[in-house]
This record gives C-alpha cells, sequence and structure tokens, in this order.
C-alpha cells in the first residue's frame, strides 16, 4: 500500500460512523449483536429449567427455534424470564427520579373524555390486525393516568399499539397532535390549558396468547436501522 492509499484508507476509517455501545439493564456491550448474543446464551439456560416450561401456554417447539425468533432480553418467543429483571431496573430508575412519598402519592381521577381516533394513520396501517386499536387513542390514557418512565402493562396487546403509544408519549409533535400543548419545561396542556401531563417515554410490557401478536409486537416496538 502506497502513501496516499493508506493516507486514504486512514481517512475512510476516520470518517466512518464507529460502533457505540449498547446499555440493556444496566449493563454495557460492545454493540447489539453482543448484546443479543449475551441474553440468548442466559435464555438458553433458561430453557434446560424444567419448571420454566411447565408455565401454562408454553409453545410446543425446539429450543433452537425459540432461540432463533428471540431477541432477548427485550423479546422472547416463550414467556420472557426477563421481565422481573426489566421491572426491578425500571423501578430503581423511577425511585432515583421520585422520591417514595410521591410515588406513594399517585392519585387521578377518572378519565372522562370522548376520545375518537381514525384508523388511518400510517402507523396503525402497517401491519392489520382484528379490533386492533390506534395508538393515538391509547396515548391520551396513558398520558393521564402516568408519568415519564412509569410502566405499563398490556395483557392482551395483539400488534402492541400500547407499546407505540408508550413510545410516543415522548414524542412531541405526536402529542400535540392530539391538540395538546407542549411546554418549553416537557409539561404537557390539555384542550383548556389546564395542566395534563408531562412529555416522555413511557416503558411498555406486552404480552399476547398468541406467539404471532408478539412477534408483530415486537416489529412494531424495535427500532429498525434502514440505512
Ligand atoms: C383485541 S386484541 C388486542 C388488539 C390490540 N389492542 C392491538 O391494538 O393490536 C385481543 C388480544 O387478546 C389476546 N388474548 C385473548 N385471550 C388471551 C389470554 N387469555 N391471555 C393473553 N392474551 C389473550 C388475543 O390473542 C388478541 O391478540
Amino acid at each position: 500500500m502506497d502513501s496516499e492509499q493508506l493516507s486514504l484508507q486512514i481517512k475512510l476509517e476516520a470518517s466512518s460512523p464507529q460502533p457505540e455501545t449498547v446499555e440493556c439493564l444496566g449493563m454495557t456491550f460492545e454493540n447489539e449483536e453482543a448484546r443479543r448474543a449475551y441474553f440468548t446464551e442466559k435464555l438458553r439456560e433458561k430453557l434446560q429449567d424444567p419448571d420454566f416450561r411447565k408455565i401454562e401456554g408454553f409453545p410446543i417447539s425446539e429450543d433452537k427455534d425459540i432461540l432463533t425468533l428471540s431477541d432477548p432480553p427485550y423479546y422472547t418467543a416463550c414467556p420472557n424470564p426477563f421481565i422481573k429483571d426489566f421491572i426491578n431496573y425500571w423501578k430503581q430508575e423511577n425511585e432515583q427520579k421520585k422520591s417514595t412519598e410521591e410515588a406513594e402519592k399517585y392519585h387521578r381521577e377518572p378519565f372522562a373524555a370522548d376520545v375518537s381516533e381514525g384508523k388511518n394513520d400510517p402507523i396503525y396501517n402497517a401491519h392489520s390486525y382484528h379490533t386492533k386499536v390506534p395508538h393515538k387513542a391509547i396515548m391520551r390514557y396513558i398520558l393521564h393516568y402516568t408519568e415519564p418512565g412509569d410502566i405499563v402493562f398490556d395483557g392482551f396487546c395483539g400488534t402492541g399499539m400500547t407499546g407505540v403509544a408508550a413510545q410516543l408519549c415522548g414524542d412531541k409533535t405526536t402529542v400535540e397532535s392530539l391538540g395538546y400543548k407542549v411546554q418549553a419545561d416537557s409539561t404537557i396542556l390539555d384542550e383548556d390549558g389546564n395542566t395534563f401531563s408531562k412529555l416522555g417515554v413511557r416503558k411498555a410490557i406486552l404480552n399476547d396468547l398468541s406467539p404471532a401478536a408478539t412477534f408483530i409486537a415486537y416489529n412494531y416496538n424495535t427500532p429498525v436501522d434502514v440505512v
């Protein structure tokens, strides 16, 4: 390699994006592949536990198929053994932000409003499903009842629109498209100018009896690198 080629190679290496490290459940990984490999081994170990396989509704499947379909710890094609870890981790994160007194003071009046959303949003239409709920309708409830960082559980998630809604509670444009106003300090005001909620992502745990539903929900809720 002559000096011109070498200098070109150095320039290319310097300009190509360096892989960013990945944080997951308090651990740092070199990249997503390393995170996946680590938790796939943990899931493989868990699959050896006969009690784990006794959970009602456990898929009739070989381990290799479960492991191939899964993206642990976020999505597993069987009951997810990492849910407890997520809840503990998220609770810890939230406790650092809120005092115990604040957390115990939780009170909300019932959300009483007419909620009507069309079924023509491109996100809604990305995958059809029976009795699918528009994410923008769900967002109003999540914003009313929760604060950023709170955990939302949908045990009948279908395509995972509750997860989409929970994530979009952190998106100013989408929140304002509901008729609310987002202030500079992230406070959300309702149509009458009253304080309604705070802008910020909520965490979602999604479950469904149907493996097809959870697979769709996983894909709906996972960032995609289209480059
Ligand atoms: C009305 S759909 C939910 C649609 C979802 N809101 C969406 O936006 O896509 C109801 C879901 O409940 C699931 N389901 C029914 N019985 C269940 C059970 N016992 N445990 C968990 N999920 C169940 C079905 O598989 C179905 O996906």
